[in-house]
């Protein structure tokens, strides 16, 4: 799988990056970029850019940033081929055969060799359970009214008893032992050999938002322990940034995303119509699944089980979801467990009308709180109000925490009054309730000659690629050799070079990088903040400073070197010389 680098940029250039992003965030033009809310970390202001000129990206808010493969990678969570492969066929370009010889694809990087084997093991399962074999999970999932068709939708499959079956078919499918190991689809031992992980239970594969297969759940027939056997972590299967039915809530149509605790809850809410339903993968709910559905809704139902557990669950749910900006709402289960069984007892109608009664999460958690307080003794009572403050303070924004407060004052008949005084109290005394502080974005302040050196460094390398004609002017000063931070210099190199031969191409030289840390660090370098000053003296005088803050850092870069770099010597004569042209030289921008 390696395409040529021409080939690699073809299919770039003939991508627009502003048009590809606006596919999966909301961008407004200001000025010569797009800016939106960034998908890679929670935020309320935009702080996410988008240069069409240059095709790069780059959050000011956590730092992400790239070029169109980096955010196709991070977005769709793709390998380099996968991106390649999709900006190609978007962009109509034919990529050469790859012949699919058995030797090619054992070469295969190792991710796509575990989905190649995930796949392969969830078309066994299927097949499985349409066979006498399979009988008995057939049997089991038509109990448990699903219809054939919701059967075949999610892939369910069905692992017989006889654990070696599954191991001989990967094999005669050209997967190796470590392959089908790796990927936890069996344990080797001494005494028995390769033994199917999976053994008598019917199978849920479970899907990453581009429907590939990346794990399994296994649900057990009867009362066995435990109830659902899941995949292990594997390359390709990380558990806190997947979701179950995702692939399928994310074309949902819907305006909101239902939330639930198990796979059978998800799938009995689609068969009911409900495709907008997902479930976490069997571990607890995680912030990096919050900021995942964030990128699809605003709007995030919870239908947890209604028992201690789930309320629980929920409670702590309502916390990270609130964490990643998300409000969330609680759909009320009673009097059945779980979604699965409501939609059996009371069908689609019922749980609509659930769904326009979702609870406030905020009410909810209060009215749980509720019931931990005997209201009958005073002394409770205050208590419950104090942690009713305590919540209160932990709304940021004035407005919303004071439309909160008159809101649930009303409900628990609380004087407004006397719980603003508590709210006051309590935040005077923790250091709560201030106002959120925001995410500074530019330049920031810093008393770091370092970073403050770094930071002149991307203005101007910023400043060239905005405006490859100020180059000319100031070549003579300038070399890459004067950016002190080794991937800057790698950048700039390549940067000027294509500048000497006019054929400057920003993004491209991204791609020189392979580590994703390292792809984000240039694409900072296009993407700095200038000072935002009209043409004429003062933006000249701006551009100089900058321009004479790199070339003195350079300097002393080098100065400080000498003892140990015998080429340090010169180039800090060269330095100091550039440097008093520099502070004699004008340069006009114009
Ligand atoms: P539940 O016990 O609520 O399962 O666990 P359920 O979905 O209602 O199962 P049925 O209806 O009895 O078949 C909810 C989720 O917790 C995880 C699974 O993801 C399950 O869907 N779980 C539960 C496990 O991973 N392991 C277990 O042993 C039990
Ligand atoms: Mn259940």
């Amino acid at each position: 799988m390696h395409y040529s680098d021409e080939l690699i940029e073809e299919i770039r250039e003939k991508n627009d990056i502003v048009e590809v992003v606006s596919g999966y965030v909301k961008l407004q033009k200001k000025g010569s970029r797009y800016w939106g809310l960034c998908p890679f970390h929670n935020e309320k202001s935009p702080s996410f850019s988008v240069n069409g000129d240059l095709q790069v990206y780059h959050c000011f808010g956590c730092g992400a940033g790239g070029n169109l493969y980096t955010f196709v990678m991070n977005y769709e969570n793709y390998s380099f081929p996968e991106a390649v492969k999709m900006l190609a066929d978007r962009a109509g370009v034919q990529l050469p055969e790859q012949e699919d010889s058995r030797e090619q694809r054992m070469q295969e990087n190792k991710r796509s060799r575990l989905l190649a084997v995930n796949k392969e093991a969830a078309k066994f399962f299927y097949y499985q359970l349409r066979t006498p074999h399979g009988e008995t999970g057939y049997q089991y999932l038509k109990k448990r009214e699903l219809t054939d068709e919701t059967m075949q939708r999610f892939g369910l499959g069905y692992a017989g008893k006889n654990g070696a079956v599954l191991v001989n078919y990967l094999r005669s499918k050209g997967f190796a032992d470590e392959e089908i190991q790796e990927a936890g689809l069996a344990n080797h031992s001494e005494k028995y050999g390769m033994v199917s992980q999976f053994w008598n239970r019917v199978m849920y594969p479970i899907q990453d938002i581009n429907n590939r297969v990346i794990g399994f759940g296994g649900r057990v027939m009867g009362d066995g322990e435990p109830k659902y056997l899941n995949s292990p972590e594997t390359p390709i299967f990380d558990k806190r940034r997947n979701l179950y039915g995702l692939n399928y809530a994310r074309r949902a149509r819907s305006s909101n995303i239902i939330l639930c605790e198990g796979y059978m809850d998800v799938i009995a809410m689609h068969q009911a119509g409900f495709t907008q339903a997902v479930a976490s993968l069997g571990t607890a709910f995680t912030s990096e699944q919050a900021l995942l559905l964030k990128r699809y809704t605003d709007n995030v139902l919870l239908a947890y089980d209604s028992d201690g557990a789930g309320v629980k669950a929920a409670l702590r749910g309502i916390g990270i979801l609130r964490e990643a900006g998300l409000a969330g709402k609680v759909i009320n289960m009673q009097p059945y467990k779980d979604p699965d069984e409501f939609m059996k007892a009371l069908g689609r109608e019922a749980f609509e009308e659930r769904i326009r009664q979702a609870e406030n999460s905020f009410f909810f958690e209060i009215r749980i709180l509720e019931g931990q307080f005997n209201m009958a003794d005073p002394e409770e009572k205050t208590k419950f109000h104090r942690e009713i403050a305590k919540k209160l303070c932990a709304f940021s924004e004035e407005v919303e925490r004071d439309n909160y407060l008159t809101a649930v004052a009303e409900k628990y008949f609380i004087g407004a009054e006397n719980l603003r005084k508590l709210v006051i109290g309590y935040a005077a005394g923790t250091g709560l309730a201030r106002p959120a502080e925001r995410p500074k974005s530019g330049v920031r302040p810093k008393n770091n000659p370092e970073e403050n050196a770094k930071q002149a460094q991307r203005m101007l390398v910023t400043w060239i690629v905005n405006e490859p004609a100020v180059y000319g002017k100031i070549r003579r000063y300038i070399s890459a050799r004067d950016f002190t931070e080794e991937l800057y210099r790698k950048v700039a190199e390549r940067l000027f070079q294509e500048l000497e031969q006019g054929s400057l191409r920003p993004a491209g030289i991204i791609s020189m990088f392979e580590n994703e840390e390292e792809q984000r660090e240039a694409a900072a370098l296009f993407s700095a903040r200038l000072p935002g000053v009209e043409n004429g003296p003062e933006r000249d005088k701006a551009f100089r400073d900058i321009l004479l803050a790199v070339k003195k850092n350079s300097y002393e870069y080098h100065v400080s070197r000498m003892g140990t770099d015998v080429d340090a010597l010169s180039r800090a004569i060269e330095g100091k010389k550039a440097l008093e042209e520099l502070a004699k030289a004008h340069i006009s921008l114009d």
